[in-house]
């Protein structure tokens, strides 16, 4: 592969370039891997194949790679990087996870899941077998009291064709669609996250919607399908999980890519913590990451169909995660990535309002901070958090075990990897059976 780590494409620069597929076993430890770890650690992103166009190559639709480590009685057993291979199509780029016995690749935009297993090999089985439309999205919720995701999902192809609508889809315990109801839009929004509470599925109808335009107006102009609206009327959807009547309640003008967690409290408001952007995806700059996101709450009012916004921290944030369990419930701890120099994250406490930051070091880049809790767990935060974090000295990557209740402190584990694993989306923790 030539050397295009300058590029004019600022995704294209130093670790956004794409690797090569490679493997590596054995591999060598700073530290002492904690024994109970034992399981594979997946993480997606995009990885553009050649040729790429520079100009207007944007990371929402590079090929999906998976990096993947195993890590077994105190050893990394190996690492390897694999291109998602989709007899569907587009191999996703957005996130892996495990569900009902299968680890799905996931993107959004009505692109079909993919389904790996354990040694990244890619198979052509059907997502979900008793449903012949298999659109989905990269970030579905997972309710652990019934073993469900629940996901609210669009469809590049409908809103091409003008059907403006969405789609709120249940997989059981079984990996097969309990529910599939389409939701009639008055426009065309990107939709990448949806949140989840005892009663309600989250929908949110914010100002970043599909639109052609930016080509056709000049040829030159980069041809990324999404742009902000000034004039939006922006609405969160209350999806009623027991009736599936939907409560349209006016919000701030503003976009999320990404939800930390949301709940009801013991008023029954919902509450929805993510990280919010004040503006994106302009008409001349389709960027998706020009203004800094803040991780925000808003608190809002079922009855009185009111959401009273906060500013919880002025810092830059993005990619945050919280206990596996707790999506959609009550919470207190998540863990979350400095936005912009990306050498710090945070352990934040919602309950006290305060937070603890690692810093990952000064020519360090990390990634999303991912929480595994302790087998026999006695607070929310006993647990580890880890990632993958890019070391610009040495232009490898290496991953990290931090102990989630010591998170100031030196990684418990350093796992140093053969290559380096490029900027990308989400990843999970998958326990070996
Ligand atoms: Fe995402």
């Amino acid at each position: 592969m030539k050397n295009f780590r300058e590029s004019e494409n600022v995704f294209l620069k130093g670790n956004w370039y794409p690797v090569e597929e490679t493997s590596s076993n054995n591999l060598n430890i700073v530290g002492e891997i904690p024994m109970e770890l034992n399981g594979l650690f997946l993480r997606n992103g995009p990885n553009p194949k050649e040729p790429i166009d520079h100009k207007n190559y944007h990371p929402f639709f590079g090929d999906g790679m998976i990096h993947g480590l195993k890590i077994q009685d105190g050893k990394a057993h190996w690492y390897k990087n694999r291109y998602v291979e989709s007899s569907f199509g587009f191999g996703p780029n957005t996130h892996v996870l495990k569900h009902a016995g299968k680890i799905y690749a996931l993107v959004e935009g009505g692109v079909s899941p993919v389904i790996l297993d354990n040694d990244l090999n890619f198979t052509d089985q059907i997502p979900f077998p008793k449903n012949d439309n298999k659109r989905f999205t990269a970030h579905p919720k997972f309710d652990s009291s019934k073993n469900e995701l629940h996901a609210i999902s669009y469809d590049f192809s409908e809103y091409l064709s003008d059907v403006n609508q969405v789609h709120y889809r249940v997989v059981d315990g079984s990996g097969e669609i309990t529910t599939d109801l389409p939701i009639v839009l008055n426009s065309k929004p990107m939709i990448h996250d949806c949140a989840i509470t005892n009663n309600y599925v989250l929908i949110f109808d914010l100002p970043v919607t599909f639109n052609t335009s930016r080509r056709n107006k000049d040829e030159n102009a980069s041809d990324y399908p999404v742009v902000w609206d000034d004039n939006y009327s922006s609405k969160l959807g209350l999806l009623n999980r027991n009736t599936n009547e939907i409560k349209w309640i006016e919000v701030p003008n503003c976009f999320l890519f990404h939800v930390v967690n949301s709940y009801e409290d013991s008023s029954g408001k919902v509450i929805l913590d993510f990280c919010r952007y004040d503006k994106l995806f302009d008409f001349n700059n389709p960027l998706p990451f020009g203004k800094k996101p803040f991780l925000t709450r808003w608190e809002i009012d079922t009855i009185k169909e009111t959401c009273v916004e906060k500013l919880l921290d002025d810092r830059p944030m993005e990619f945050a995660r919280i206990h596996p369990d707790l999506e959609g419930k009550e919470y207190r701890f998540s863990y979350i990535l400095n936005d912009g120099a990306l050498n710090n994250l945070f352990k934040y406490d919602f309950l006290k309002d305060r937070n603890e930051v690692h810093h990952l070091g000064e020519h360090k880049k990390g990634a999303e901070p991912v929480f595994i809790p302790k087998i026999d767990q006695t607070s929310e935060d006993s647990g580890y958090v880890v990632g993958f974090v890019y070391d610009q000295e040495v232009d490898k990557s290496e991953f990290i075990i931090i102990d989630a209740e010591n998170f100031s402190e030196e990684p418990l584990a350093r796992i140093q990897l053969p290559s380096r694993v490029p900027f990308g989306f989400h990843g999970s923790w998958i326990n070996l059976d």
